[in-house]
């Protein structure tokens, strides 16, 4: 639960800019290191953004899935002065769309995290009460596919959502499942209760290299 000032917590957050499909994943230079959050459509990626931020509306979020349709970046000043972006992905696994639009979206988030630079890390949300899902698996082998490139790997955090809609006792044996399956530490957030706000951000902190009272690494202009 977030009941105190934390170093973590945002002081300045705004909107930078997004990335459409058929755009180059590197037309939007930005002088800081990336997090980006993705998972399924509806899983509550945008709905955590604001509430990482402690903003209600910063980010566009929907009773229904489907309503983030491109890659938003926001810049982010913490209180010990660290500096990031976040990175709202579109969702996957949403039916309701033709296939040639699918495959346009599949190219839009798969070039942003094979070409990206600034991406350090990937935030992967998944519904407490699902567990990992096909998709989720092959957005994990997507993470694997940058190591070996010429950029730096990408770190990954898995995030439970949602866990207000379980009782407590579920949600231990869910998480553990989880733990199993994704064969790596899980996080647990809802942005109902706020549990989970001051470990992911330690955790997406310590992704990006960056401790509290860290100075922001600077990063060479991208072309
Ligand atoms: P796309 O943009 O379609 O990919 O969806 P998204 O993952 O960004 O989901 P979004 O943040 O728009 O949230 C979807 C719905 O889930 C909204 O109605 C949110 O209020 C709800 N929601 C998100 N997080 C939580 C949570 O922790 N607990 C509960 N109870 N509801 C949540
Ligand atoms: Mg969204």
């Amino acid at each position: 639960m977030k009941d105190k000032a934390t170093p973590y917590d945002a002081i300045d957050a705004s909107f930078v800019g997004a990335i459409t499909a058929g755009s180059d994943p590197c037309s939007l230079p930005l002088a800081s290191v990336e997090v980006a959050f993705a998972g399924r459509s509806n899983v509550g990626k945008s709905s955590l953004i604001n509430a990482l931020l402690s903003r209600k509306n910063l980010v566009r979020t929907s009773k229904g899935p489907g309503c983030t349709r491109q890659i938003n970046f926001f810049d982010i000043r913490a209180r010990d002065d660290a500096r990031l972006v976040l990175v709202d992905l579109p969702g996957y696994g949403f039916a309701k769309r033709s296939k040639a639009e699918r495959a346009q979206w599949a190219d839009l988030i798969e070039g942003y995290l094979l070409k990206r630079p600034s991406l350090r890390a990937i935030v992967l949300l998944v519904d407490a009460r699902r567990g990992l899902e096909e998709d989720d698996l092959e957005l994990l082998d997507f993470v694997e596919k940058r190591r070996g490139s010429a950029l730096p790997p990408l770190h990954t955090v898995v995030v439970a959502t949602k866990v207000d809609k379980l009782p407590r006792s579920k949600a231990v044996t869910q998480l553990e499942a989880l733990r199993k399956q994704s064969r790596r530490p899980v996080l647990q957030f809802s942005t109902v209760t706020k549990v989970g706000y001051e470990e992911l951000w330690r955790a997406v902190r310590k992704a990006v290299g960056l401790g509290p009272a860290h100075a922001s690494p600077t990063l060479p202009q991208e072309a």
